[in-house]
């Protein structure tokens, strides 16, 4: 079978080969990543929320002079800074604008205007029909066994229920990792798969091989989901820090929070204000003690310890269960064709009717 065959409206709507994406994932999804994700043909989504302005300027013209291919940048609709990031995609040429909360009509309204489309990620079918009234041009929807914040609604539940909810190209997410699992989508009728854990473990990611093998060893059961690091629903690898930090009472979590704050503000260069602006954003209307504000804005931080720095023993390691599935970390060229492969072996082997 040809790779016409897996032709979606996706791949038409944004020109990429296939009908794959790699998510934007908070200080993992850098130039080299998305990069080679490009190259290999799929759609590679650039993590902007946790860089600067200026490192995202940078970043995208990193990608630029490395790929034609076209790619994404992931940003948080909530961030006080929204507007800025959406005029360097603009300024940029960037084909897509992915999100990580539904976004403004307004901010669709622009970035459409300028020939962007515009791609959010959702959690819940209200959502996915909101912004798809407001003019998004497609939907990621996540069901629950993705990894990073996670809604419970399970992906095989969700996903059908947004494909019969919206009329625009829908693309599942969480959990996905195979050909199996993109031929399983499009037959709930998506029009793609996104993927974090497993573009995360390839060896074309950044993340530290130290921190790969914690992954790579870990089995479906080593995942978990928590609202001790910042609130709210969060996918992860279950570590010593997990456990600490669900123990922890109030006083030693303020304490904890406002030691990662002030890391976290010197990286940034984020002012108290903004962090707790940002913090309190995330709250989604929920009642959230000061530390878990604090941690809110500071889960880039503790993102980062384990993404960048390779401290599996302070950091935060997101993970969608898949990571109990797999135990390799081939290229994105080598991934990407493998997955097109078995898919197009998968689709040649069902059972045809009659
Ligand atoms: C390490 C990690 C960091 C993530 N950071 C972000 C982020 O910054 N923005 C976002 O929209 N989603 C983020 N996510 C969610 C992913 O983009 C994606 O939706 C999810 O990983 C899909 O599920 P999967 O891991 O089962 O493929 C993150 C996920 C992981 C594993």
């Amino acid at each position: 079978m040809s790779d016409a065959a897996l032709e979606t409206a996706f791949t038409k709507l944004v020109g990429v080969r296939h009908p794959l994406i790699q998510t934007g994932m908070g200080w993992v999804a850098g130039p080299r990543l998305v990069s080679a994700s490009a190259n290999a043909g799929a759609l590679g989504i650039l993590a902007s929320a946790t860089m600067t302005l200026d490192q995202l300027r940078s970043a995208v013209r990193e990608v630029k002079s490395r790929t034609d291919e076209p790619f994404g940048v992931n940003l948080r609709a909530d961030a006080g800074d929204a507007r800025d990031r959406v005029r360097v995609i603009i300024d940029e040429g960037v084909r897509v604008a992915s999100f990580a909360l539904a976004p403004s009509r307004d901010l669709i309204a622009e970035l459409k205007d300028a020939g962007v489309v515009v791609i959010p990620s959702i959690g819940a079918r209200r959502h996915a029909e909101k912004v798809a009234a407001w003019g998004a041009d497609a939907v990621i929807v996540q069901g629950g066994e993705g990894g990073g914040h996670t809604g419970d609604v399970a992906t095989t539940v969700l996903l059908p229920q947004v494909v019969d909810a919206v009329d625009i190209p829908v693309i599942g997410a969480g959990g996905f990792h195979d050909g199996r699992g993109l031929v399983a989508a499009l037959a709930y009728g998506a029009a793609g798969v996104a993927m974090g854990t497993r573009f995360l473990l390839t060896s074309d990611s950044t993340v530290p091989d130290a921190v790969k093998a914690r992954y790579l060893a870990a089995t479906v059961k080593d995942v978990t989901v928590t609202t001790a690091v910042d609130g709210l629903p969060h996918r992860m690898l279950r570590t010593d820090l997990v456990d600490s930090l669900e123990r922890a009472g109030r006083t030693r979590a303020l304490v904890q929070a406002v030691r990662r704050a002030a890391g976290f503000r010197k990286l940034s260069g984020l002012s108290w204000p903004q962090m707790v602006r940002d913090g309190l954003a995330m709250k989604h209307g929920k009642e959230l003690s000061w530390s878990q504000v604090l941690l809110a804005a500071n889960t880039p931080m503790l993102l980062r310890a384990s993404m960048v720095e390779g401290r599996t023993d302070l950091g935060v390691m997101a993970s969608g269960q898949v990571a109990g599935v797999i135990e390799d970390l081939p290229t994105c060229e080598e991934l990407v064709a493998r997955v097109m492969s078995e898919a197009r072996h998968v689709l040649g082997t069902l059972p045809t009717p009659g």
